[in-house]
């Protein structure tokens, strides 16, 4: 197939969606924890998280167009935290149902069966039942005046993941771990580990490791 910029602004809404969607390839997929101002917690799905610099840590992740309300955007902009929580397979289905669009104030831990969990002083909940999860503090909020979408960037300030699941250099083993990938808007996925490599070097032949 091929699609030219005419055929893409064409296509049928839903299957564009789709097709746009899925078209960078696996994604992560993560739970994201907030806490409004009132002390409503809630938790949405979210796909767009990446890597903005290890030192110091950030990461961001792309909010659609929305109202600053008891939100994720609203409750990230008003406290300024959140939690990130891995997805294991056993409650993908419970995290999917995390997408819908509840009524403000209703918290989808609360209809989806998930466990808020409280830990030290950081006031955004976490998911009991992830096993790795990670806390951020807000650093900048971009607005995409081009699609009114919001880039949210969180500096990282605190980490859980199972001792297990830690490599001796610091590398994550995610299949160690369980947690799932995800692909386009509805797509649940299982990985399955290639190799690791050496740090390529123009005058050097890469290694396994
Ligand atoms: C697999 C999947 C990935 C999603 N990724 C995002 C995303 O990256 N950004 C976003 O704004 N919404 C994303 N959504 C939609 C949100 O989960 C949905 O809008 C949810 O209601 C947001 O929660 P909130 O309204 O409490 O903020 C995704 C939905 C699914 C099913």
């Amino acid at each position: 197939m091929i699609y030219n910029q005419n055929d893409i602004e064409n296509l049928e809404t839903r299957f564009r969606a789709n097709l746009i969607n899925s078209l960078g390839g696996f994604k992560s997929v993560v739970l994201i924890g907030t806490k409004s101002l009132q002390g409503n917690e809630n938790l949405g799905l979210f796909s767009s998280l990446f890597h903005i610099g290890a030192n110091p840590a950030y990461c961001g992740f792309i909010i659609r167009p929305n109202e600053e309300k008891q939100n994720t955007l609203g409750n990230i902009v008003n406290t300024g935290n959140f939690t990130i929580n891995h997805i294991l397979p056993e409650f993908y289905k419970q995290a999917h149902q995390c997408s819908a669009k509840y009524d403000e104030g209703i918290s989808e831990f609360k209809k989806t069966g998930f466990t808020p969990q409280y830990i030290d002083l950081i006031e955004a909940p976490f998911v009991e039942e992830s096993n790795i999860k990670f806390a951020c503090e807000l650093v900048q909020r971009i607005n995409i005046e081009l699609n009114g979408t919001t880039l949210v960037i969180g500096k990282i300030i605190k980490i859980i993941a199972p001792e297990s699941c830690i490599q001796n250099d610091g590398l994550i083993d995610l299949e160690e771990a369980g947690s799932i990938t995800c692909s386009g808007l509805d797509s649940y996925h299982q990985t399955n580990k290639i190799g690791r490599l050496s740090y390529a070097k123009v005058d050097k032949e890469i290694k396994e490791l």
